[in-house]
């Protein structure tokens, strides 16, 4: 068995366009910055900002919108390359097969869960907490138990403190997007397109209302000086913060698992995953300025929903509602191209024979993996419905950082390895740009916590057990069956 056999390019593209397990060509480019854009924008911005802000980088969190930025668009332009070379599902997954090998590749699917599943678990969990005050707001409440995990500390209706059970609304979250999913991918991005268009409303509308209510003596110091400690104020705060906000980034590389279901992959998929980075980059930056302008970043401690915080700030009930109203729809998007990322990453490792084949296995109308689906359906749900959330976001992070610097060495292997396969979009200034998004991701990396650290390598321990006693018997390539 050769741990570092490779897939053939020629071969992985020939392969995937046939047989029993094609996927339907649907999106158009579009459709696919739409996608980039439902899976982008979601808990990172309307949570995650103001807690950047109040523990980590004061106002300065906007800069840490830009070291983010740096790092997604160096490895955003490093996944158009690949994906526009190799247009087939399975994005980060698929590359590294064909680049560093099968034991790598097998690295980066396991590594893909925590980006995907994981992501989706958290931001199910956000989902429920919005919801809970939205419906709140017509009087309606939800049994504070019955929306919180085990793990959280809830105050009840007699002011009394407990802990929760089970989060319900956010395992029913990903029970409806899953099913969307099942049901085909045609349908489920047409709800994807409205719902991106009710999210850019609220974003827009929040930055050109709020910036009338800016005070500027909150942006006084710009950035706080450090506290003693790394990661709290200073510089190393901006870097602290970029990485924890980097969630917020999290979802323009699904456009590349797409890959097999475009129209025009080799055109489109680069257009989808720069296009919409740029887009949301440029109302991440507006975003944050004017929320710490009118929120002082000291009063956004512990606050999970700062942007309802500015909002009261206005004379404006009904912006409220509406701003609730279309986080709670944006969340929902998130959700659903987080799924649809994941079960796309699988079903090339199944096809692979690195993972059982269940997870290929196309519904003869739906044209989905549909029990693909269903099984992490079970699987994120239980997780989103039991377990705390606080340190999954940073897991994520972590999770994703470690696939972009893959993605970015891939690049450079590929272009000295094969150098004369077709692509139809390059990288500019190789090997420097490859090289700085390696440089930025690592930076990033290395300012999360030892915790983060430790679990990243506990879940690819996991990975590894499981490759060395299924996969890598299994390995179609290995056993020259492929
Ligand atoms: N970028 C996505 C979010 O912020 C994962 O929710």
């Amino acid at each position: 068995m050769n741990l570092f056999v490779k897939k053939p390019i020629a071969q992985i593209i020939s392969s995937s366009d046939s047989g029993e397990h094609r996927l339907k060509r649907t999106l158009s480019a579009t459709s696919l910055i739409a996608l980039g854009i439902g899976a982008i924008i979601g808990a990172g911005l309307f949570s995650l900002t103001g807690i950047a802000a109040a523990e980590n980088a004061g106002p300065a969190v906007v800069l840490s919108f830009v070291v983010a930025a740096i790092g997604c668009a160096f490895a955003g332009m490093c996944y158009s390359e690949l994906a526009a070379m190799i247009p087939v599902a399975g994005s980060a997954y698929t590359y590294t097969y064909a680049t560093m090998g099968e034991f790598v590749a097998w690295i980066i699917g396991w590594d893909l869960v925590l980006e995907y599943a994981v992501a989706a678990s958290v931001v199910a969990v956000s989902w429920s907490r919005y919801v809970g005050s939205f419906l709140s707001d017509f009087g309606i409440h939800l049994p504070a138990r019955l929306a919180a995990c085990p793990w959280d500390v809830i105050t009840l209706a007699d002011g009394t403190q407990a802990h929760g059970m089970i989060n319900i609304p956010a395992m029913v979250i990903i029970c409806i997007v899953s099913i969307l999913l099942m049901l085909g991918i045609k349908e489920s991005t047409t709800v994807n397109s409205v719902i991106v268009v009710v999210k850019l409303a609220v974003v827009l509308t929040f930055i050109s209302v709020g910036i009338h209510y800016i005070k500027r003596e909150n942006y006084v110091p710009f950035i706080p000086p450090n506290t003693g400690h790394f990661g709290e104020f200073g510089w190393s705060g901006i870097m602290r913060a970029a990485a924890v906000i980097f969630f917020a980034y999290i979802g323009f590389d699904t456009v590349s698992t797409a890959a097999q279901e475009a129209r025009n992959p080799k055109k489109d998929i680069p257009i989808g995953i720069i296009g919409s980075l740029i887009i949301c980059t440029i109302l991440y930056l507006a975003f944050s300025f004017v929320l710490t302008g009118m929120v002082n970043y000291k009063a956004m401690k512990g606050d999970a929903a700062p942007v309802a915080t500015a909002i009261n700030l206005t004379p404006y009930p009904w912006l409220q509602m509406m701003v609730k109203f279309g986080i709670i729809s944006g969340f929902t998007s998130v959700i659903l191209v987080l799924l649809l990322g994941q079960s796309r990453v699988f079903y090339s490792m199944s096809r692979d024979g690195l993972l059982p084949q269940l997870f290929s296995e196309i519904h003869p109308q739906w044209k989905t993996p549909w029990r693909s689906n269903l099984l992490f359906m079970a699987f994120i749900s239980v997780f989103a419905g039991f377990f705390p959330i606080s340190k999954l976001g940073h897991m994520t992070s972590i999770g994703t950082l470690l696939a972009f610097v893959i993605v970015c060495v891939g690049v450079l292997i590929l272009r000295y390895t094969q150098p004369d396969v077709p692509r139809p979009y390059r990288v500019p200034c190789v090997p420097v740009f490859p090289i700085l998004g390696i440089l930025v991701c690592l930076s990033m990396m290395s300012s999360l916590d030892s915790e983060t650290w430790i679990r990243l390598v506990v879940w690819l321990v996991i990975g590894l057990f499981i490759y060395f006693n299924y996969s890598r018997t299994h390995s179609k390539l290995n056993k020259g069956s492929l």
